[in-house]
């Protein structure tokens, strides 16, 4: 399948001729899988099968290849056999002299066609084509979920014979879920994890609000089938996407770093939830997601939270998902420099991601055999970094190479920030104990920034695991009722702590812990002199 090629269905239902109708559409972009639907009162299924191509197309940026299904006759004849030329041709009449109907919809779908190379496809309904029926399905809910829907309005005798709620497979109970903050490797398993544990065993549809909290806020929200989270496991990113500016208590259209210049929005967020008929929320993120999801809880939202970051960097659950991946990337990493650094005989100083804790770097460092490894946590002195160096070029290995924290910093002084106005990011420290290096002996060093590849690409078998874990654990704890509640890894059991628990501070690295005893034991450097400030 090309980029621009789209594979789309589209189906309309109405409960009477006129009576309230419902539309929705599958569209399919590479393995992207998108669902819409829509109602409306008072309205003719013909109508609904037109706005549901209407509205499908509208999706599909101009210029692309599109393959359109319907089961509409009508609506794929008009295309192929050039009913509407005529119609336009004659002014908008039919061959009786008749005012053509839906003349505004016909319209809109003349001008979304050209835009695209359309081929148009009839299907026949209720058909064990999967994504079809699943159009069908979607137009029944639309009706069944329109505010103005009363049950007498349903006429049994209608061509569908919809009748709500029996024939629509609309689940008992509403989950919502958002991935929220910086992306990680395993969100898209979560979001598999939560919907395919909640549809196929609790009898709940599960929404998705796109792009973290801003969603929530703006009402970006659509029901996530199990049909879109088929084949996702292994995908990086997350389908739903996300943000870490959009905070719903200081909100501001188009997202701000800076704190306190947006509105309180927290009651529209709670209104879209009510909206939505959601029973709680479940939030994927790290510790500032976490955060406004414990600010929900404490009004009255329940909630759910699924510790996400490459960083392992919260104190309640053992590990995050993400962290795995992130030093896996790493690690492969540090494996390539190894050879520029055997070649060229040089100080090769990879810099990690991981804020203020120096999780990646340890475990990437000592996975990747780094001879230097420098952690927030313990604070370095440049005169130990060149002392090892030396002493390993005495023993004859004439490179070295340096594994460093964004966090880490030389003792006494801070970490170093990239300033872009008033916005500061940790960054640098490579450069610039590269720099002290060449200063300091008469090697060559070069410093390589590992940055957000460490938060791409597909997540580790392990991510996998402990995402779907904690996925089917968050769904378990709604069906249980336990909310306001963590999900966690605690030695190899999923367990759950309260959110107000898992908020509160960042956990570090242990400098007495067995593992930074473990890298010291093989030679392993901190930076730092051992016995005094190490
Ligand atoms: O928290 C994850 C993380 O990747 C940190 O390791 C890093 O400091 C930060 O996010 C980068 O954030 P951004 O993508 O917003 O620059």
């Amino acid at each position: 399948m090309a980029a621009d090629d789209y594979i789309i269905y589209t189906d309309g239902a109405c409960s009477g001729n006129p009576g309230p109708g419902g539309w929705g559409a599958v569209i399919m972009h590479g393995s992207d899988l998108q669902e819409i639907s829509g109602s409306a009162d008072k309205t003719t299924n013909q109508r609904m099968e037109l706005q549901a191509a209407v509205e499908a197309l509208r999706m599909v940026p101009p210029g692309s290849n599109v393959r359109l299904h319907s089961d509409s006759a009508y609506l794929v004849n008009c295309f192929n056999q050039g009913w509407m030329n005529n119609w336009q041709r004659n002014g908008w009449q039919t061959s009786k002299k008749q005012p053509v109907e839906n003349r505004d919809l016909w319209q809109q779908l003349l001008e979304l066609s050209e835009k695209n190379k359309v081929e148009w496809v009839k299907v026949k309904g209720h058909s064990n084509d999967q994504l079809n029926d699943r159009c069908d399905q979607l137009a029944r809910e639309a009706i069944c979920s329109g505010e103005k829907l009363k049950s007498g309005d349903i006429n049994s005798e209608t061509e569908v014979g919809l009748q709500c709620p029996e024939i629509i497979s609309r689940k008992t109970r509403r989950l919502g879920v958002l991935t929220g903050g910086g992306d990680c490797p395993g969100l898209n398993a979560v979001i598999r994890a939560v919907v395919k544990g909640a549809t196929y065993n609790y009898d709940t549809d599960v929404v998705g609000f796109n792009n973290g909290f801003k969603g929530l806020v703006e009402n970006d929200a659509a029901l996530i089938s199990d049909l879109a989270v088929s084949g996702i496991l292994n995908r990086g990113g997350t389908i739903l996407g996300t943000s870490n500016r959009d905070n719903p208590f200081d909100f501001r259209p188009g997202g701000s770093d800076y704190k306190n210049t947006g509105e309180d929005r927290s009651a529209d967020a709670l209104a879209n939830l009510d909206q939505w008929g959601i029973e709680a929320l479940v939030v994927i993120g790290g510790d500032g997601s976490l955060l406004l999801a414990h600010r929900f809880s404490e009004l009255g939202v329940p909630i759910l939270g699924i510790p996400k970051t490459i960083d392992n960097d919260l104190p309640a659950t053992d590990v995050t998902f993400g962290f795995d991946s992130a030093v896996t990337t790493a690690t492969e990493a540090i494996d390539k420099i190894h050879t520029t650094a055997e070649s060229h005989h040089r100080v090769m100083v990879v810099e990690v991601m991981g804020r203020y804790a120096g999780w990646i770097a340890l475990q990437a460092g000592m996975a990747g055999g780094g001879d230097i490894i420098l952690i927030p946590e313990l604070p370095f002195e440049y005169p130990v970094i060149i002392d090892k160096i030396m002493e390993r070029r005495r023993r004859g290995k004439k490179f070295s190479i340096i594994v460093a924290a964004e966090g880490a910093h030389p003792a006494g002084e801070e970490p170093v920030y990239q300033e872009k106005g008033e916005i500061k990011r940790l960054g640098g420290i490579g450069d610039l104990v590269a720099g002290e290096i060449e200063k300091r002996t008469e090697m060559e060093s070069r410093a390589t920034v590992l940055g957000h590849l460490q938060r791409g690409g597909s997540p580790t078998s392990y991510d996998r695991v402990l995402a779907t874990r904690f996925g089917v654990k968050a769904v378990e704890l709604f069906q249980a009722g336990q909310y306001d509640q963590m999900v966690c890894l605690r030695g190899n059991q999923i367990e759950s702590v309260p959110l107000a628990e898992a908020v509160k501070g960042t956990k570090r690295v242990d400098p007495d812990s067995e593992q930074v005893k473990a890298a010291i034991a093989v030679g392993t450097s901190f930076g730092c002199r051992l016995g005094e400030n190490c």
